[in-house]
């Protein structure tokens, strides 16, 4: 069976947490390989409506393994509240596990990310406040604490001491903040331990086995290659690498393993946080993609940036993160519409960009729009392919020019069934009619 990866193609919050919960029905094993729970991911399904923030998404079938990966952080308070969350839906987390490499957010990363956000003053990041590149930046500093040292009483205490030395000079000489306590981190350690024990394993073995026994892996990515630590809007990223090359380190997975990778787009764009977003717009559009789409953060409820579909980012992604096919979800957002527009390049002066350029470029590119029909026919409802209204197909059909990548998936509702599944080898393209 494939190793599949699913991957964001624009700002994040594209549905993957969707797409995962359709894909995962089928899956023997779901590993999140990445970020922390600045994510937020809506699954909609029969047991109801979900705030995923580090549970895989495939923690709805009982059959399949999900794995919190070595390349994620992990907060452990917010994992114990969405596993409390879960549990009292009864879905069953007895098959949640956590690699004993992950990295642990510890009280002072949120605290450190919350200060250096508020000193940049005016010019915030505008980061989701859950210590996120403070964390990243200690595990390539060195001085970072895993799950699995929460299971070493001597080395957690030797490490720990270190840590709140360190850190806690930090606190204090940077934002005259009160030193860090020993005891009082060591007692959060201890109670996370007791609770967390018997999930914190070497994924190793586990995922070695799923592929030699040829099981179906997914892998879930956090966030879109816009906010990539490479390849995204830097500085006004993540601190993680969101490209599927970021799962064979975040999952364990070799990189030849990886057969799919399903980019997931909106059939519009949206972006929570600081940043050039090319297509985005303002007033009443803007307000009504927002509230038709419900464009509020999964994390932070902060209201979401809106715009038209975005292909030139949407073809960058494709390119650098190897998108076999696209899932395009939200397409019933744009029912109604009387037009409808795709970006197919960016202006920048007197240049036509058909790729993202760097950061300070990006802030001053104007979009070049191609204008298409709307449709009245709603999509929300509609199963087949086939059903579409003539427009949405033409829509549909242009972003897969334009992006480059069949489309294999379309969204057209929040929930689970609400999607219209196209097989990647008979892509929109093919069909004509
Ligand atoms: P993720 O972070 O990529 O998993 O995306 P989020 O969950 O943060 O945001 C996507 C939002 O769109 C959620 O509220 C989903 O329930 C919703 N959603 C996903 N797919 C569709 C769709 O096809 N149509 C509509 N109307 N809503 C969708
Ligand atoms: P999912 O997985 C949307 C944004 C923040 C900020 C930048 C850096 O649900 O798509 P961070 O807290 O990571 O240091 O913030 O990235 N951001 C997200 N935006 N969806 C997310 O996750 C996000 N996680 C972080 O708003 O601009
Ligand atoms: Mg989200």
């Amino acid at each position: 069976m494939p190793v599949t990866a699913v991957v964001g193609g624009h700002w994040g919050d594209e549905g993957k947490g969707k797409v995962v919960d359709a894909l995962s029905r089928s899956a023997d094993m779901v590993i999140r390989y990445n970020g922390g729970n600045n994510a937020g991911h809506t699954v909609v399904n029969e047991y109801g409506t979900f705030r995923l923030h580090l549970v895989p998404g495939g923690i709805f079938n009982p059959e399949a393994d999900c794995i919190i990966g070595p390349g994620t952080v992990v907060n452990p308070d917010a994992l114990l509240k969405e596993i409390g969350e879960l549990e009292a839906h009864g879905i069953s987390t007895e098959r949640l596990y956590i690699s004993d490499r992950a990295h642990i957010v510890l009280p002072h990363h949120i605290l450190i990310d919350v200060l250096e956000e508020r000193a940049r003053g005016p010019k915030p990041h505008g980061t989701t406040k859950q210590g996120i590149w403070p964390v990243y930046a200690d595990k390539a500093s060195r001085i970072g604490l895993r799950m699995g040292d929460l299971l070493e009483e001597e080395y957690l205490a030797e490490h720990l001491s270190w840590i709140v030395a360190r850190k806690g000079a930090q606190l204090q000489g940077v934002y005259g903040y009160l030193p860090l306590e020993y005891e009082e981190v060591m007692a959060k350690c201890r109670q996370w331990r007791e609770q967390l024990a018997p999930r914190i394993v070497d994924i190793l073995p586990m995922v070695q086995r799923a592929l030699r026994e040829d099981r179906h892996i997914l892998l879930e990515g956090h966030l879109g290659v816009m906010r990539d630590l490479d390849w995204g809007i830097y500085p006004y990223v993540t601190s993680s690498t969101t490209l599927p090359g970021g799962a064979c380190a975040g999952a364990g997975i070799p990189p030849q393993a990886i057969i799919r990778v399903v980019g997931v787009v909106k059939a519009y764009t949206t972006a929570v946080g600081g940043g050039p977003l090319p297509t985005e717009i303002s007033g009443e559009l803007a307000d009504l993609l927002r509230e038709r789409g419900q464009e509020y953060g999964a994390t932070t409820g902060r209201p979401r940036r809106c715009g038209w579909f975005d292909g030139v980012a949407a073809r960058y992604a494709a390119q650098v993160a190897g998108f076999t096919d696209l899932a395009v979800m939200k397409l019933d957002v744009l029912d109604g519409m009387e037009t409808v527009k795709i970006c197919t390049a960016y202006r920048l002066g007197d240049r036509v960009l058909e790729t993202v350029p760097h950061t300070a470029a990006l802030e001053r590119v104007q979009p070049v729009y191609e204008e298409l029909p709307g449709w009245r026919g709603p999509c929300r409802g509609v199963r087949e392919y086939e059903d579409l209204p003539p427009e949405a197909k033409a829509f549909l059909r242009r972003i897969e020019e334009v992006v480059g990548v069949p489309i294999s998936l379309i969204g057209v509702g929040p929930g689970r069934e609400e999607m219209i599944e196209i097989s990647p080898f008979s892509p929109v393209g093919r069909r004509r009619k």
